[in-house]
């Protein structure tokens, strides 16, 4: 199988490979776990089968996916960031994921189809080209195999009690974020539109967290990570400053709960 390391569907992650990022998606990735043994549980999968976790970061889903499997199927988690996939490396020998392999590099479009399922979750997001990702992640299904996609949309995400520094940061964040915030709602189009899948099952999972929880302070911590590519799309430094100490009070205090973006989870088979 071919991988790029170009793609003609260029998305640098802007998040970045910082161990507090490897934290925070392994965190995200136990709150998700319910969600995505779901979707798993959905898709028929012959035995024995081949999948691979498309941008699989330090884990993605590859232990669900080593379970769906079975021992003599196989998995790849496939990321194009080389951090990433070191630590994608060592939650597998972490878990002992013995049908587990990994590699570094992007789906290329022209891959031959070898997967009965291709699965990507919060990828698509932060890709400045969706349509192409998902037309790649087709090209690698088998005829009659499964794509399965999981992406946030933003309309649902809020702070209860409302907060004027929430919708300002939110409303400021959403256009340097570097892909489409509300790709969710867009999924069952593009499985049919880019994927050719003629039939698409949808679901959708809404979080709800509280003080400490690891995700009830992102919209704070994206201000941090966004700051710069904000004050060159000439934010005023102070202003950015203010709300983030505005928001940082609201979302300590322990009565403050955050609704998270709608997780949808879009999945069809390749015709
Ligand atoms: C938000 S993280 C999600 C990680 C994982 N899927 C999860 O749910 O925890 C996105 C990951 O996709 C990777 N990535 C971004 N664009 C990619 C591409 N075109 N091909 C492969 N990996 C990509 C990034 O390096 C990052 O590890």
């Amino acid at each position: 199988m071919t991988r790029s390391a170009s793609a003609p569907h260029d998305s640098a992650y802007l998040l970045g490979a910082s161990s507090a990022e490897h934290r925070r998606l392994l965190a995200q990735g136990d709150l998700l776990r319910d969600a995505a043994r779901q979707l798993v549980a959905r898709l028929a999968l012959p035995a024995p089968a081949r999948a691979i976790d498309v941008g699989c970061g330090p884990l993605g889903i590859l232990d669900l996916l080593s379970d769906a499997v079975g021992p003599r199927g196989g998995v790849v988690g496939l990321d194009d960031n080389e951090q990433m996939i070191a630590w994608a490396r060592q939650s597998i020998a972490r878990l002992g994921l013995a049908n587990v392999t990994t590699e570094l590099g992007r789906l290329s479009g022209g891959d031959r189809p070898a997967f009965d399922l291709a699965h990507c979750r919060l990828l698509l997001i932060n890709s400045a080209d969706p349509a192409a990702v998902v037309s790649a992640m087709a090209a690698v299904t088998r005829p009659g195999g499964w794509i399965a996609v999981q992406e946030y949309d933003w309309a649902t995400w809020q702070c209860d009690p409302p907060h004027p520094a929430w919708d300002a940061l939110k409303a400021m964040i959403a256009p340097v974020f570097g892909g489409d915030v509300h790709i969710g709602a867009r999924l069952p189009s593009l499985l049919r539109e880019a994927a050719g899948c003629q039939e698409v099952h949808t679901a959708a999972h809404a979080f709800y967290w509280l003080p400490r929880s690891p995700c009830q302070r992102l919209l704070l911590q994206f201000a941090g990570l966004f700051g710069e590519r904000l004050l060159a799309r000439g934010t005023d430094p102070d202003t950015l400053a203010t709300l983030k100490c505005e928001l940082g009070a609201h979302l300590a205090r322990p009565t403050t709960v955050v609704r998270e973006s709608l997780l949808v989870q879009a999945w069809g088979r390749r015709p």
